[in-house]
Protein backbone atom coordinates (compact mmCIF):
# COMPACT_ATOMS: atom_id res chain seq x y z
CA UNK A 1 0.00 0.00 0.00
CA UNK A 2 1.51 3.28 -0.89
CA UNK A 3 0.86 7.00 -0.13
CA UNK A 4 2.39 8.64 -3.15
CA UNK A 5 2.18 12.35 -1.52
CA UNK A 6 3.64 12.73 2.07
CA UNK A 7 5.22 16.03 3.05
CA UNK A 8 7.00 13.97 6.01
CA UNK A 9 10.92 14.64 4.70
CA UNK A 10 11.79 17.24 7.38
CA UNK A 11 12.77 20.44 6.68
CA UNK A 12 11.98 20.56 2.98
CA UNK A 13 8.90 22.52 3.36
CA UNK A 14 6.19 22.71 5.72
CA UNK A 15 5.70 19.20 6.45
CA UNK A 16 7.61 18.80 9.26
CA UNK A 17 10.54 20.49 10.97
CA UNK A 18 12.16 18.44 12.94
CA UNK A 19 13.33 14.76 12.27
CA UNK A 20 11.73 13.27 15.63
CA UNK A 21 8.20 14.41 13.92
CA UNK A 22 9.29 13.19 10.50
CA UNK A 23 9.18 9.56 12.43
CA UNK A 24 6.37 9.64 14.52
CA UNK A 25 4.88 10.81 10.94
CA UNK A 26 6.21 8.36 9.06
CA UNK A 27 5.53 5.23 11.70
CA UNK A 28 1.70 6.45 11.97
CA UNK A 29 1.44 5.84 8.48
CA UNK A 30 3.10 2.33 8.65
CA UNK A 31 0.60 1.59 11.86
CA UNK A 32 -2.29 1.99 9.18
CA UNK A 33 -0.53 -0.45 6.98
CA UNK A 34 1.29 1.74 4.66
CA UNK A 35 4.16 -0.10 3.24
CA UNK A 36 6.37 2.52 0.86
CA UNK A 37 6.27 6.59 0.40
CA UNK A 38 7.11 8.45 -1.91
CA UNK A 39 7.90 12.15 -0.04
CA UNK A 40 6.86 15.37 -1.93
CA UNK A 41 8.35 18.55 -0.73
CA UNK A 42 6.89 21.16 -2.63
CA UNK A 43 8.56 22.83 -4.84
CA UNK A 44 6.56 26.85 -4.57
CA UNK A 45 8.97 29.13 -4.77
CA UNK A 46 6.38 32.22 -3.93
CA UNK A 47 6.14 30.29 -0.77
CA UNK A 48 9.05 29.87 0.04
CA UNK A 49 9.55 26.15 -0.97
CA UNK A 50 12.48 25.82 -3.47
CA UNK A 51 14.97 23.49 -2.26
CA UNK A 52 17.20 22.26 -4.89
CA UNK A 53 17.07 18.59 -6.36
CA UNK A 54 20.57 18.12 -4.90
CA UNK A 55 19.48 19.38 -1.66
CA UNK A 56 16.27 16.84 -1.10
CA UNK A 57 18.45 14.12 -2.41
CA UNK A 58 20.92 14.65 0.58
CA UNK A 59 18.00 15.72 3.13
CA UNK A 60 15.99 12.15 1.81
CA UNK A 61 19.04 9.85 2.06
CA UNK A 62 19.74 11.10 5.60
CA UNK A 63 16.42 10.79 6.29
CA UNK A 64 16.26 7.01 4.98
CA UNK A 65 19.33 6.06 6.62
CA UNK A 66 17.40 7.06 10.00
CA UNK A 67 14.50 5.03 8.97
CA UNK A 68 16.41 2.01 8.42
CA UNK A 69 18.89 2.57 11.25
CA UNK A 70 15.37 2.54 14.01
CA UNK A 71 14.01 -0.53 11.74
CA UNK A 72 10.51 1.18 10.50
CA UNK A 73 9.64 -1.26 8.06
CA UNK A 74 8.50 1.83 5.13
CA UNK A 75 10.10 1.89 1.37
CA UNK A 76 11.18 5.17 0.62
CA UNK A 77 11.59 7.18 -2.70
CA UNK A 78 11.58 10.94 -3.66
CA UNK A 79 9.42 12.71 -5.85
CA UNK A 80 8.55 16.58 -5.37
CA UNK A 81 5.01 18.35 -5.45
CA UNK A 82 5.88 20.97 -8.03
CA UNK A 83 3.50 23.87 -8.22
CA UNK A 84 3.02 24.83 -11.80
CA UNK A 85 2.73 28.02 -13.10
CA UNK A 86 2.54 29.15 -16.93
CA UNK A 87 5.20 31.48 -16.60
CA UNK A 88 7.92 29.16 -15.22
CA UNK A 89 9.82 26.52 -17.26
CA UNK A 90 8.61 23.36 -15.08
CA UNK A 91 9.14 20.98 -17.95
CA UNK A 92 12.69 22.76 -18.63
CA UNK A 93 13.67 22.38 -14.87
CA UNK A 94 12.59 18.70 -14.93
CA UNK A 95 14.55 18.03 -18.12
CA UNK A 96 17.97 19.86 -16.78
CA UNK A 97 17.37 17.40 -13.20
CA UNK A 98 16.74 20.60 -11.44
CA UNK A 99 13.11 19.45 -10.15
CA UNK A 100 12.33 16.02 -9.37
CA UNK A 101 9.90 13.48 -11.04
CA UNK A 102 7.89 10.67 -8.63
CA UNK A 103 10.66 8.01 -7.60
CA UNK A 104 12.80 8.85 -10.94
CA UNK A 105 9.96 7.86 -13.11
CA UNK A 106 8.48 9.45 -16.13
CA UNK A 107 5.51 10.79 -13.83
CA UNK A 108 5.14 14.45 -12.22
CA UNK A 109 3.12 15.68 -9.37
CA UNK A 110 1.49 18.77 -10.01
CA UNK A 111 -0.46 21.54 -8.17
CA UNK A 112 -1.79 24.86 -9.22
CA UNK A 113 -3.17 28.25 -7.86
CA UNK A 114 -6.16 26.94 -5.90
CA UNK A 115 -7.68 30.43 -7.51
CA UNK A 116 -7.02 30.47 -10.80
CA UNK A 117 -6.19 27.52 -13.42
CA UNK A 118 -2.90 28.20 -15.84
CA UNK A 119 -3.90 29.50 -19.17
CA UNK A 120 -2.23 26.49 -20.79
CA UNK A 121 -4.16 23.87 -18.51
CA UNK A 122 -6.11 22.41 -21.52
CA UNK A 123 -2.20 21.65 -23.24
CA UNK A 124 -0.21 20.66 -19.93
CA UNK A 125 -0.62 16.96 -20.64
CA UNK A 126 0.22 17.34 -24.01
CA UNK A 127 3.27 20.06 -23.10
CA UNK A 128 4.61 17.40 -20.72
CA UNK A 129 4.54 14.52 -23.12
CA UNK A 130 6.35 16.27 -25.25
CA UNK A 131 9.30 15.52 -23.07
CA UNK A 132 8.28 12.10 -22.14
CA UNK A 133 6.36 13.08 -18.54
CA UNK A 134 3.25 12.24 -17.31
CA UNK A 135 1.54 14.41 -15.10
CA UNK A 136 -0.22 13.38 -11.76
CA UNK A 137 -2.97 15.57 -10.90
CA UNK A 138 -2.74 16.51 -7.00
CA UNK A 139 -5.38 16.79 -4.97
CA UNK A 140 -7.82 17.09 -8.07
CA UNK A 141 -10.37 17.40 -5.66
CA UNK A 142 -9.59 20.89 -4.63
CA UNK A 143 -9.82 23.28 -7.04
CA UNK A 144 -12.79 25.02 -8.01
CA UNK A 145 -11.96 25.81 -11.32
CA UNK A 146 -11.23 22.21 -12.16
CA UNK A 147 -14.91 20.59 -12.61
CA UNK A 148 -15.17 16.91 -13.35
CA UNK A 149 -15.60 17.12 -17.09
CA UNK A 150 -12.37 18.59 -17.48
CA UNK A 151 -10.37 16.29 -15.29
CA UNK A 152 -12.00 13.40 -17.33
CA UNK A 153 -10.74 15.00 -20.34
CA UNK A 154 -7.27 15.45 -18.63
CA UNK A 155 -7.43 12.18 -17.95
CA UNK A 156 -7.83 10.85 -21.58
CA UNK A 157 -5.32 12.60 -22.90
CA UNK A 158 -2.58 11.02 -19.94
CA UNK A 159 -2.80 12.91 -16.82
CA UNK A 160 -3.33 10.71 -13.49
CA UNK A 161 -5.78 11.89 -10.92
CA UNK A 162 -4.76 11.87 -7.26
CA UNK A 163 -7.37 12.73 -4.71
CA UNK A 164 -6.50 13.28 -0.72
CA UNK A 165 -7.89 10.69 1.59
CA UNK A 166 -8.85 13.64 3.87
CA UNK A 167 -11.39 15.29 1.63
CA UNK A 168 -13.29 12.43 1.80
CA UNK A 169 -13.96 12.82 5.88
CA UNK A 170 -16.31 15.25 8.02
CA UNK A 171 -14.76 18.33 8.42
CA UNK A 172 -13.63 18.71 5.21
CA UNK A 173 -14.39 21.78 2.88
CA UNK A 174 -18.11 20.31 1.18
CA UNK A 175 -16.84 21.49 -2.28
CA UNK A 176 -13.69 19.64 -2.07
CA UNK A 177 -15.78 16.49 -0.72
CA UNK A 178 -18.39 16.55 -3.40
CA UNK A 179 -16.07 16.62 -6.31
CA UNK A 180 -13.68 13.96 -4.49
CA UNK A 181 -17.02 11.52 -4.21
CA UNK A 182 -18.05 12.35 -7.43
CA UNK A 183 -14.68 11.24 -8.84
CA UNK A 184 -14.28 8.09 -7.35
CA UNK A 185 -18.13 7.33 -8.47
CA UNK A 186 -16.96 7.79 -11.88
CA UNK A 187 -13.87 5.60 -11.42
CA UNK A 188 -11.75 8.44 -12.87
CA UNK A 189 -9.27 8.36 -9.40
CA UNK A 190 -6.15 6.90 -9.61
CA UNK A 191 -4.54 7.11 -6.12
CA UNK A 192 -5.58 8.53 -2.79
CA UNK A 193 -3.02 9.87 -0.78
CA UNK A 194 -2.15 11.66 2.07
CA UNK A 195 -1.02 14.80 1.65
CA UNK A 196 0.51 14.44 5.42
CA UNK A 197 1.59 17.44 6.92
CA UNK A 198 2.42 17.31 10.76
CA UNK A 199 -0.53 19.93 11.45
CA UNK A 200 -2.54 17.77 9.68
CA UNK A 201 -2.49 14.06 9.94
CA UNK A 202 -4.35 11.57 8.03
CA UNK A 203 -6.72 9.06 9.37
CA UNK A 204 -6.49 6.29 7.25
CA UNK A 205 -8.92 3.95 9.16
CA UNK A 206 -11.79 6.27 8.70
CA UNK A 207 -10.36 6.91 4.84
CA UNK A 208 -10.36 3.43 3.63
CA UNK A 209 -13.63 2.91 5.52
CA UNK A 210 -14.80 5.16 2.46
CA UNK A 211 -13.09 3.51 0.23
CA UNK A 212 -14.18 0.12 0.78
CA UNK A 213 -17.43 0.45 -1.59
CA UNK A 214 -15.13 1.21 -4.37
CA UNK A 215 -13.49 -1.83 -6.66
CA UNK A 216 -10.52 -0.25 -7.36
CA UNK A 217 -6.86 -0.70 -5.86
CA UNK A 218 -6.22 3.55 -4.80
CA UNK A 219 -2.59 2.81 -3.66
CA UNK A 220 -0.70 0.97 -6.49
CA UNK A 221 3.07 1.71 -6.32
CA UNK A 222 4.60 4.32 -8.68
CA UNK A 223 5.80 2.32 -12.05
FE1 LIG B 1 0.91 18.32 -0.86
Amino acid sequence: MTDIHAHILPDADDGSSSLESSLAMLEREVAFGITDVVLTPHYHPRRGYAKTAAELKELFAAFAEEVAARGIPAGLSLGQEICYGEREDVVGMLDRGELLTMNGTNKVLLEFSVSRPPDDISEIAYKFSLHGYKVILAHAEIYPWLDLKTIASMKAEGCFVQINGGSLLRGSAGAAKRRAKALLKDALVDWVASDIHSFRPCDWGKVREKLRKYPADFFGKIG
